[in-house]
């Protein structure tokens, strides 16, 4: 059975500008510190907070001597730059310009809220190569009436790399099941890059599926606090779109 993506792609130009900076630059990169958490494994590294207006104007300037001298309030921040963790510097300022334009093109297709809170580790974008391997977990927000929602998309794809959801209580792989309150099955998104997918990851335990090949697994997350009712219609949404 063929796969019919009906969601959002994002503009090819802006998928490029930020693919080409990210492979122009494999030693700034190597030189960001690990990803923090114990979710990951094999090599994946990250930037954390995007959207932040300190991590901005580093990557916007490309000066990055000051950031970790800097003392950041938020956790995800402290633990990307709490060391003084020397980082190469780009070969030139990020494009932030189709970074705003991607988060739009999704809010849009979305219909996030325009007053959305911003997630817990902001807008990521993150490099993996064939080692890497992320393990089962859960997203948390914190918040009583809204889940940590993520709407990611791939830049660079690998063999493999798909994501897996799995629901939790009263939540089926494919959808929401009020009578059932037991774990769905695994559902894997057959991801294509630049396609837009949701990830609630509250209500879904999710991984994704072994990658092979040298080809990078390149991904751009946008994360926000969906109120709940909200979150689960985007994510049934989602996942009609890519059935
Ligand atoms: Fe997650």
């Amino acid at each position: 059975m063929g796969h019919k993506f009906t969601g959002l792609k994002i503009k090819e130009e802006d998928s490029k500008a930020i693919l080409d900076w990210t492979l122009e630059n494999p030693k700034f990169i190597a030189s960001l510190p690990h990803q923090p958490d114990k979710m990951h494994a094999g090599y994946v590294k990250a930037i954390f907070d995007l959207d932040n207006k300190d991590v901005k104007n580093c990557l916007e300037n490309n000066v990055w001597k000051f950031v970790g001298k800097k003392d950041f309030s938020k956790s995800t921040d402290t633990k990307y730059f709490k060391s003084s963790h020397e980082v190469e510097p780009a070969s030139r300022p990020f494009p932030y310009i189709n970074l705003s334009n991607i988060n739009r093109d999704i809010m849009n297709h979305y219909g996030i809220p325009e007053d959305c809170k911003i997630a817990n580790m902001g807008w990521i974008l993150s490099y993996a190569d064939e080692s890497y391997l992320c393990t089962w977990h859960i997203d948390n927000s914190r918040d009583m009436n809204a889940y940590h929602t993520r709407f990611n998309v791939l830049l660079s794809k690998p063999k493999g790399g798909e994501p897996i959801l799995q629901g939790r209580e009263g939540y089926t792989a494919i959808g929401v099941d009020k009578y059932k309150p037991a774990y769905g099955k695994k559902f894997v998104i057959p991801v294509v890059e630049n396609g837009v997918w949701v990830c609630v990851g509250e209500k879904y335990k999710h991984s994704t599926v072994k990658m092979e090949g040298k080809k990078p697994r390149i991904l751009l997350s946008f994360g926000y606090i969906v109120e709940k009712e909200l979150a689960k219609e985007l994510q049934l949404k989602s996942i009609e779109e890519w059935k």
